[in-house]
């Protein structure tokens, strides 16, 4: 077997993956550096992130008030020492990353424009139109180029962390091109890998999205955390889940039911129809919009199409000038994947799953329980999201955990002894176990897509915008008896390039690990709190839930939850009020 040898090794190379990268790169121009990524980095994810990233840089801004938005966006459960760091260090992000050429929207003036995103309730969100993402993605992956140091493996699938039970040395993984299995042993690892939309159905998420780093930290015996908490979000485009950016809502667009009807104002979210206020109605957070989409429906005042209820979101009343100017990709995805003009025609949107609040455990400074093995970006929970992350918050998590996460990996691989020899030894056991379990894997009576279908299916129907207790025990037979299936899956493709049937099957091994522990969590917490709703349990129950989940995977490799206060510093528990 090959073996590479680095003092630094991130899984991930997406905007936390080489946030983190360019970081470290600064710590020690003599650390060795490699980002591992299963797809090109500028395939990663961040790319499609489309309308923002918070920061204070206004005069009527104040750091107070973006921490308080957070945490009260996130239900309370966001740990405030966490949100604090985030926020005072998001400005000074956001305006590296316009020295490093990010091409920031402006004012007529010059200075950065902001705009207006749900829960913020002052305009604190920079933005490049609405393809921030790519465009930040962008600036990093140029930036990282300067740095002769870090090795790139690119198209490479991590299967597995090297660890002894107590320090994590490294990862086997697979050249997609050749199919060789081989060894990355690194001083310190950063699991920057991204969310797990694809657990479900109906997704924003790319197909990447399977939970790999957190199912990889799950089994290495890190601790999950909040992983009951996955964001809806509000505008999804109906069949392909395309996210239809809130940035159209806070440019001014409009959601209306089957009758014309601006249903949120019903909702306790916000002022009159005539005097519509920042933070109110279609910019109230993205939990209480995709509830307010399910009361609706069950209302019958949705529309039924073919792909499921849907809203209307219309934008019409903005004109052409500033639909072009301000979301010319609004306009783009409605026209190539639903064959409407949005400046002229209403946009049919529904609730789709987008993002993960839970992911695995670290601590402020990105570090998880296991020695030399951190976490940044939506793999991770530090946690600033809480409940409920506002949306925009999270391109700004991804810089600003991603450095830290950078730093301090750095730090422990300039003081940590080199990856001892019984790494090799597990390297060769992994190898053998891929290819028994999957390459040379003969017979076999269950499909990969007929697996992941009915994880996909049982996870929407249970674990959903609102749960309770029936569904999610079935759920948690279902998913262990799916865990069970996997193991007679077919494989038919024993191939060595781009073997995309082994892939596929590796990362439904993660998401069916990843959905046990989200309905683990949520059966656990019998309470109402951001995006779990318990119909069950209606209300917030702050005297025994005031807590993260975290979650472990047993001996017998079963999900184990235990419950770990929340970080509270200058924000006692509150009601949730918007709009007012
Ligand atoms: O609607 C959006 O542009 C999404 C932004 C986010 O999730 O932060």
């Amino acid at each position: 077997m090959e073996v590479h040898s680095h003092d630094v090794l991130m899984i991930g190379g997406g905007g936390a993956g080489l946030r983190a990268a360019i970081a470290i790169a600064e710590v020690d121009p003599r650390l060795k550096i490699a980002v591992a990524s299963k797809v090109y980095p500028m395939r990663s994810h961040t790319v499609s992130a489309e309308g923002g990233a918070a920061g204070v840089i206004k005069p009527d801004d104040s750091i107070d008030e973006h921490i308080y938005d957070t945490i009260s966006g996130g239900d309370w459960l966001s740990d405030q020492d966490a949100v604090e760091a985030f926020v005072n260090e998001a400005p000074q992000e956001l305006l590296r990353l316009e020295h490093w050429g990010c091409p920031w929207n402006r004012e007529a003036d010059g200075a950065v424009a902001v705009r207006a995103f749900g829960g913020m309730k002052k305009k604190r969100t920079w933005f490049a139109a609405d393809k921030t993402g790519f465009h930040l993605l962008h600036t990093l992956f140029q930036t990282s180029l300067k740095y002769t140091h870090i090795t790139r493996y690119d198209e490479w699938f991590v299967t597995r962390l090297l660890h002894d039970g107590e320090r994590v040395q490294g990862v086997v993984a697979i050249h997609l091109m050749t199919g060789r299995i081989q060894a990355i042993l690194a001083k310190s690892v950063i699991i920057c890998t991204g969310g797990c939309g694809r657990v479900f159905p109906f997704t924003t998420n790319a197909n990447i999205k399977n939970g790999d780093g957190m199912a990889l930290a799950y089994r290495a015996g890190a601790p999950l955390k909040d992983m009951e908490f996955i964001q809806y979000h509000p505008t999804g485009l109906p069949f392909t889940g395309i996210l239809i950016t809130e940035a159209a809502r806070a440019e001014g667009g409009y959601l209306i039911n089957k009758d014309g009807y601006r249903y949120l104002q019903d909702y306790n979210l916000g002022a009159p129809q005539d005097k519509p206020v920042l933070r109110s109605m279609e910019l109230g957070p993205r939990d209480r919009l995709s509830q307010a989409f399910v009361k609706e429906f069950e209302k019958g005042r949705t529309i039924d199409t073919p792909y499921g209820a849907v809203v209307h979101l219309d934008i019409r009343h903005l004109g052409e000038k500033l639909i072009n100017a301000r979301i010319p990709f609004v306009r783009e995805l409605c026209l190539k994947y639903e064959n409407i003009d949005p400046a002229k025609e209403l946009i049919p949107v529904r609730p789709v799953v987008h993002y993960m609040m839970g992911g695995v455990h670290t601590d402020i400074e990105g570090a998880t329980p296991l020695l030399g093995l951190y976490a940044a970006g939506e793999a991770a929970c530090v946690s600033i999201n809480g409940a409920n992350r506002l949306g925009s918050n999270s391109l700004t998590e991804i810089l600003v955990f991603g450095a830290r996460a950078g730093r301090a990996a750095a730090q422990f691989a300039l003081e940590a002894a080199p990856p001892d020899s019984g790494m090799l030894a597990q390297a060769e056991d992994e190898e053998r176990r891929l290819q028994e379990v999957f390459l040379h894997k003969t017979g076999g009576r269950e499909s990969i897509a007929g697996l992941r279908g009915e994880m996909q299916t049982v996870m929407e129907k249970s674990v959903g915008i609102y749960r309770e207790e029936k569904l999610l025990s079935e759920a948690a037979s279902r998913i262990a008896e799916l865990q069970e299936r996997f193991r007679d899956i077919v494989i038919t493709d024993h191939s060595h390039t781009f073997n995309t049937e082994l892939t596929a099957a590796v990362e439904l091994s993660y998401m069916l690990d990843v959905a046990e522990a989200m309905v683990a969590c949520a059966l656990n917490r019998t309470e109402s709190r951001g995006a779990h709703q318990r119909t069950d349990y209606p209300d917030r129950n702050d005297e025994k839930f005031l807590a993260h989940s975290l979650v472990v995977r047993s001996g017998d490799g079963t999900p184990q939850v235990s419950l770990l206060p929340v970080t509270i510093t200058r924000w006692p528990p509150a009601e949730r009020v918007y709009g007012k």
